[in-house]
């Protein structure tokens, strides 16, 4: 082979030229824009293609067509050199500060729809990906301003990307305001517009979109490279050969050699199957002509290897725009749904077919192409060295994994006229259906099993009865190694003709083949769920063979047809069976304007910026010179003596620079990794690690990439000789009295006496026993730091915190230097949730120790998986109770014992207990006593959580509601409005903070609820539903939550420079909150009150500066709500100082001249030495430093029978935030706190091994709601409940309280089951249901189809079987 000449790697990024000749090519996109480039709004938010915050649009040239294509591809996952000659587009190429933003960031921030922006940038490239592919279509022309995206795709446009902090429902308004069918009256809450206003004014006042500008700018000089590449230097090559004889001379030549090769394609498989080597050689097959191909013939369609999924669902679509509608196009049409419903947009878009066909085949990836493949008989062109060869998809999946040396071609999907006989019945169909049943029903979630049924179907010739020709059965993912046929089925129903009794045949002949390999716990749900989709396709065939407008039986058939209404009508049929997004959300507020500018629903400060991608999180500051990175090395073991660590000796030489343990904690420094009130704990484990997770050192290395690597290929020594087991659970805990002291001031009080409550009651419920189980926050960006030491033993710490003054203390405690040598720095926080509280104190201290140590700057930026592995998350608890209650359901006594989980080390769980008591006393128990232990185990410890305590206890109180009104066969919401607190019940239950009798505002928001949600009516439809509907059954239920807040004493500081702009500093931390933007309006409103020219505008001229613990000392820390009104409470103290200073030059100069400009004042005031800066710090008073909370939400929820999926049909809240300082802001918080629990409640496992080791450590197993899991119609009210004398200008807090009103879906879905468990029961002639079963958290879809009964098909043939 003749020698090649190395080439550049050539690419554009936002219109910038970028030549490269030496690359390592296992280099992402990511990391190349995020440490090579100045553009920094691709984020890192998994690594592993699934999350979206990394998107960016990839545009191409193709010279032949002379046209640029566009796509959206996870820059996480794609190989810089993939993207030659390419060109890229970040958020911040789309529009930016500098060159003016694009209308899409300019309605993210309009609509409310960036909260800590980290996830925004990858939103606003993938809408953009859409717009700018939309409007290449040839179809008619948009009104001007709107686009050619229509709403249902405008929705999907974001559906792979991941949003931890909005709810999403924002978002899809924003999406959807580009749609040119958007009913603009649908649109939510924004700045645009006030409500009511004409649809023409709506629309001038949208930020202008001009369609003919929405292109990607392809660069010209890009339209001159040449697309091959070789790439080569000492250690590594990239090829990318344009021949498969180019490919096989490459094969053979680095064979020879031992050179370790790695074929890609797209790498998107890195996601699921990450490297733990790297490689020498790299060959691309994407530019081989025949693997890029789609052909089609009369014999069916052959689709190349390389070819995108996203191209290949086009083909298979493309066949149906044909007239001729067969049964063949419409099973390519279905092939194309369920491929649509493969990971996300952005991975679709460059994972090929072939790399998944192969990663199933080689790894056993749980693939749905293959069972797609599989069900319809596909064909594969495989070449093998020199040797070419079809094979049945069936014979390939079987073959032993393929080697290096074997290339798949292409893959055929044979044309059904092939497979049917000449003899075959005139009126035989072939039906074709697909399943899958997964936690998001958009995909981005791999399914617990999926299916694909070609069945050959013809009308009996002796009844009217429809028999089964043939059948190919298909079903895949943990149900086998590969995608399987259940030939056994297949060859039982061969032939028959369908009835009740041998569909039950059916049924149990395939539960009994689909067992999972491994997963035992999963296992009757996969058997269950095989059973159901046998039985969703079969039982409709049952009976007489009908077909009419196109349907058989139920199922989309046509014949061969040239009937263009008949075609209209089976589109109509089938894309309902497409999942339709969230329709609408409805917002109402009650604003006050009585301090203006608070109270009104102004833009969140800096929104904007983060759309654009500019706003600078931790890792966005550029590294100095000779910085180093770092990454823990945690323990494996609960308990266990840690005798050595051994890194891999080559990396060493490559640069990994030192591995920071205990050890190095300086002279007169401490081994202290964070501090509460409550204790301490170490930064790094000394002899012993204490649990999994617990860090035993940090490596630190010259990339984060190398750092990772070294920390994963650690090799620890652990001796656990000796050593007592480990303690890991709370059963284990209390055998041991391994308890945390809680102090007395937060251990429940009892109310009433338990032993007459108990006596009063007509009923019991003793010793009922609950789990609740732990959540992770997923915040979207992990823990992160940067330490930087300076002269004289100083260091600053640029942290992601929401406490910086304790990270402050912690590192001086650390390293033995006094506090004034540390600065920390936070500026924002891309999510926190609590778990950027004490869990992110260690990871500033172990930069602080290394940077100090090492004289240079160290940088850490967690990956997902170990972030997930140390995060220890809500605490897991276990709850027994009994409770005594009368006959009309009113409560009269409630004993609890909580055992609660707290981990290792004590955090902040001594206030669990308290938190529990708080939420739980919503209800008017009668007489409550509490025994809550806080139990020491050796797992990672628990830290706050949103509704830390608070949601378990809220969710208990429900629970037992339930159970009482179950056991009474009463109402639920019957028994729960009875126990509703009285004024007179409130003060018993809450000494402290019931606050005055109109400010108990839950009974009215209980009412006004129960008629906004039409609760009665909605109740006897629901009722109805379940009457006539078998398998699918909805339930409603209407949630009060009370909470206790807590304000804490925080400072503030407020200067005004010369030209009249003003900055103001918080001791609270923005971590998407919107606090700046409350503490902004604060500052405004309290300025104004200097009554001269120009203060309407001083929103415009206040900004918010970053968190300095120098500058501001005393900050404390941003948690439980109410930082942000302390904050603004803060900084209204320190304007009224400046006002008052102020004043009397006011007064004098406006004698002079009758009026004065702002800025003329302060000018004036500079040369007159009024000091012009002021800081406060607010204590709360005894009177004001507590307060209650109160809302209630109603939800209504449909549960699918066959498959235990829960969808979210509605949700309608009304919550008191007093007066609001923002509506906007507390809107955002509302929904977004909601949807956070909706994923405690319904999705979000977070479970552990035996060790305590997270199962859950990635985005592939640890599923938050996405914008297709969120309520379809989400309406939020936000109370305006008048004059609260002792809070802050009257507003109450609403980060976290409504995260507990998602206990409604809970209750709902519940309900639901319920109806379920009647009907099952109905079926053995049974009335009386059980409904005092439990149902657990999180309500995943095993979990509810467990309830309504693993065996209902069984069950409803066998009644269906008795009663024929
Ligand atoms: C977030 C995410 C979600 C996903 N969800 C789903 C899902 O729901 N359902 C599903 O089925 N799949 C899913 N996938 C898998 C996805 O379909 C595959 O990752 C993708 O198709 C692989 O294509 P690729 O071009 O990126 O292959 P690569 O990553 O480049 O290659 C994958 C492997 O195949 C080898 N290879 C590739 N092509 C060939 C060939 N022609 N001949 C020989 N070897 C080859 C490579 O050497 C490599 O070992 C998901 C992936 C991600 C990242
Ligand atoms: S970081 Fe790339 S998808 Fe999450
Ligand atoms: S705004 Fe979406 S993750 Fe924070």
């Amino acid at each position: 082979m003749e020698l090649q000449t190395p080439t550049s790697l050539v690419f554009g990024v936002n219109g910038e030229r970028f030549e490269l000749s030496h690359v390592d090519p296992s280099t992402t996109l990511l990391e190349f824009l995020r440490t090579r480039t100045r553009f920094k709004s691709v984020k890192l938010g998994c690594g592993e293609g699934g999350c979206g915050a990394c998107v960016v649009l990839i545009s191409k040239y193709d010279p032949v067509l002379d046209q640029v294509e566009d796509f959206t591809a996870s820059s996480c996952l794609t190989l810089l050199c993939s993207i030659h000659g390419c060109s890229i587009t970040t958020s911040e190429g789309i529009g930016n500060g500098k060159e003016g933003f694009h209308p899409i960031h300019e309605r993210f921030a309009g609509f409310h729809a960036s909260q800590c922006g980290f996830c925004t940038p990858g939103m606003c490239v993938s809408l953009f990906g859409t717009l700018v592919n939309a409007e290449k279509r040839n179809c008619p022309e948009p009104p001007a301003g709107f686009s050619k995206v229509t709403v249902t795709e405008a929705e999907k446009a974001i559906a792979g990307n991941l949003c931890r902090c909005t709810g999403y429902r924002p978002i899809a308004d924003v999406c959807k305001s580009f749609a040119a069918d958007v009913d603009m009256e649908d649109l939510g809450l924004n700045s645009f517009w006030r409500k009511g206003e004409s649809k023409n004014l709506m629309l001038s006042r949208l930020p202008q979109y001009d369609r003919n500008q929405t292109n990607s700018r392809f660069p010209l000089f890009l339209k001159e490279i040449k697309h091959d590449l070789f790439l080569a230097s000492e250690k590594h090559s990239w090829h990318r050969p344009i021949s498969l004889t180019e490919f096989q001379s490459l094969l053979k030549l680095n064979h020879a050699n031992g050179t370790r090769i790695k074929i890609v394609v797209s790498n998107t498989g890195m996601g699921y199957y990450k490297d733990k080597e790297g490689y020498d050689k790299y060959i691309d097959l994407r530019g081989i002509s025949e693997l890029s191909k789609i052909r089609k013939d009369r014999t069916g369609i052959e689709i190349g290897a390389a070819v995108t999924i996203s191209k290949a669902i086009e083909a298979l679509k493309e066949e149906s725009r044909s007239d001729f509608l067969s049964d063949y196009v419409i099973i390519l049409e279905k092939i194309a749904d369920h491929l649509s419903k493969v990971a996300s947009g952005f991975i679709r878009n460059t994972a090929s077919v072939g790399g998944n066909l192969v990663m199933a085949q080689r790894s056993n990836f749980p693939s749905d192409i293959a069972i797609l493949l599989l069900a319809v008989d596909a064909m594969v062109h495989v070449m093998t060295g020199t040797q070419f060869e079809w094979l049945t998809l069936e014979e390939f999946l079987e073959r032993p994994p393929l080697g290096l040396e074997s290339v798949l071609l292409s893959i055929k999907i044979p044309s059904l006229e092939l497979n049917k006989s000449e003899s075959s019945e005139p009126r035989s169909r072939f039906l074709f259906e697909t399943y899958r049943a997964s936690p998001r029903p958009l995909g981005n979630a791999l399914p617990y099993l999926n299916a694909a049924f070609l069945v050959k179907v013809s009308p009996c010739k002796d009844s009217d009865g429809t028999v089964i020709d043939t059948c190919r059965l298909s079903f895949s993912a943990y149900a086998s190694k590969h995608a399987i046929r259940v030939k056994k089925v297949e060859e039982f129903l061969a032939g028959k003709l369908l009835s009740v009794s041998i569909l039950y045949d059916a049924v149990n002949l395939v539960k009994a083949a689909i067992v999972p390999k491994d997963d035992t716990s999963k296992t009757a749900y996969c058997s269950s769920l095989a059973a159901g989709f046998i039985f969703q396709f079969f039982n409709p065939l049952i009976g007489p063979f009908v077909i009419s407008n196109g349907n058989l039986n139920g199922h989309i058939n046509l014949p061969f047809v040239k009937d263009f209404e008949l075609k209209e009508n089976w589109k109509h049929v089938h894309h309902d069976k497409v999942p339709t997004l969230l329709s609408s959300g409805k917002q109402v507020l009650e604003a006050g304007c009585e301090y203006h500018p608070v109270g009104e629903p102004i833009v969140k400060s800096g929104a904007a910026l983060q759309a654009s991608g500019e706003a600078v999180f931790v890792d966005d500051i550029p590294s100095p010179s000779n910085c180093l990175h770092g990454a823990y090395i945690y323990s494996a073991k609960p308990l266990a003596r840690v005798r050595n660590i051994k890194l891999m000796p080559e990396l060493q030489l490559v640069g990994v620079r030192d591995i920071i343990s205990s050890k190095d904690i300086p002279d007169g420094g401490e081994n202290i990794g964070s501090k509460t009130i409550f204790g301490t704990e170490p930064l790094f484990a000394e002899e012993m690690a204490r649990c999994v997770g617990d860090r035993i050192a940090f490596v630190v290395a010259d990339t984060q990439k190398l750092a990772d690597m070294a920390a994963n290929s650690a090799v620890v020594d652990y001796d656990t000789e000796n050593l007592e087991p480990p303690i890991l659970s709370v059963e284990d805990a209390v055998e041991r009295s391994s308890f945390f002291e809680v102090p007395p001031f937060l251990y429940p009080k009892y109310v009433g006496d338990i032993s007459k409550g108990m006596a009063e009651a007509d009923h019991k419920i003793l010793s009922a026993e609950m789990k609740l189980e732990s959540q992770y926050y997923f915040y979207m960006e992990t823990q992160t730091a940067l330490a930087v030491p300076d002269e004289d033993n100083c260091i600053t710490v640029y942290s992601s915190t929401q406490c910086p003054e304790f990270s402050h203390s912690i590192i001086a405690r650390c390293l033995g230097i006094p506090e004034n040598n540390v600065r920390v720095i936070t500026r924002r926080v891309g999510g926190g949730f609590g778990g950027k509280a004490i869990k992110s104190i260690p990871v500033a201290a172990s930069c602080a120790l290394a940077a100090l140590k090492l004289q240079r700057p160290v940088r850490i930026y967690l990956n997902r998986k170990t972030d997930m592995i140390m995060a220890g998350g809500r605490h897991p608890m276990k709850i027994t109770y009994s409770v005594g209650f009368k006959n009309d359901g009113k409560i009269t006594a409630l004993e609890l014992q909580i055992l609660v989980n707290a981990g290792i080390y004590v955090d902040v769980s001594a206030v669990m207990p308290h938190n529990i008591a708080s939420a739980l006393k919503k209800y008017d128990w009668g007489a409550l006593s509490l025994d809550i232990k806080v139990c020491r185990t050796n797992h990672p410890s628990r830290s706050a959580m949103r509704g830390p305590g608070e949601v378990q206890g809220s969710f208990i109180a429900e629970a037992i509601i339930e159970n009482v009104a179950a056991t009474l066969s009463m109402d639920v919401d019957c028994v729960r409005s009875i126990n509703l607190h009285t004024y007179e019940s409130l003060q018993l239950f809450y000494e402290y903070s019931h606050g005055e009798p109109d400010e108990y505002t839950l009974p009215s928001i209980w009412s006004k609820l129960a008629v906004a949600a039409n609760y009665d009516q909605r109740t006897k439809m629901v009722q109805e539903f379940n009457r006539i509907n078998t398998w699918k059954k909805r339930g409603i239920s209407r949630v009060p939550v009370m909470f206790q807040l807590t304000q804490r004493p925080t400072p503030g500081k407020v200067s005004i420079f010369s030209d009249g702009s003003i900055a103001v500093e918080v001791g609270g931390i923005e971590l998407g909150q919107g606090l700046w933007t409350k503490v902004k309006q604060m500052a405004a409103y309290a300025l104004s009150a200097i009554r001269c020219d120009g203060t309407e505008g001083l929103l415009e001229k206040i900004r918010v500066v970053q968190s300095d613990t120098v500058g501001m000392i005393q900050g404390g820390f941003t948690s439980g709500s109410t930082t942000s009104e302390s904050s603004c409470e803060a900084v209204r103290l320190s304007c009224n100082i400046l006002v008052e200073r102020l004043k009397p030059l006011k007064e004098k100069l406006q004698e002079e001249t009758g009026s004065i400009k702002w800025e003329t004042l302060i000018l004036q005031a500079y040369m007159q030495a009024v000091n012009l800066s002021a800081s406060s710090f607010y204590v709360p008073s005894n009177n004001s430093s507590n307060y209650l909370n109160y809302g209630a939400a109603v939800s209504e929820v449909e549960i699918d029978l066959l498959n235990g999926e829960t969808r979210f049909l509605q949700t309608d809240i009304i919550f008191d935030c007093g007066q609001s300082l923002n509506p906007a802001v507390d809107l955002g918080q509302i929904e977004g706190a909601f949807v956070q629990g909706l994923g405690f409640f319904m999705m979000e496992q977070y479970e552990t091994n035996l060790d305590g080791l997270v199962l859950q450590d990635g985005t592939w197993n640890y599923k938050i709601p996405t914008i297709d899991t969120i309520p379809k119609q989400f309406n939020v009210q936000i109370l305006n409940s008048g004059h609260h004398q002792h809070r802050v200008l009257s507003s109450k807090a609403s980060g976290e309280p409504p995260l507990l009103l998602a206990a409604s879906i809970h209750c709902a879905t519940r309900a639901a089951i319920k109806e379920a468990r009647k009907q099952v029961l109905s079926w053995s002639n049974q009335d009386e249901a059980d409904s005092t079963f439990q149902l657990g958290v999180p309500a995943i879809m095993p979990v509810v189809k467990e309830l309504c009964g693993p065996d209902i098909v069984e069950r409803y043939l066998k009644w269906k079987m008795g009663r024929t």
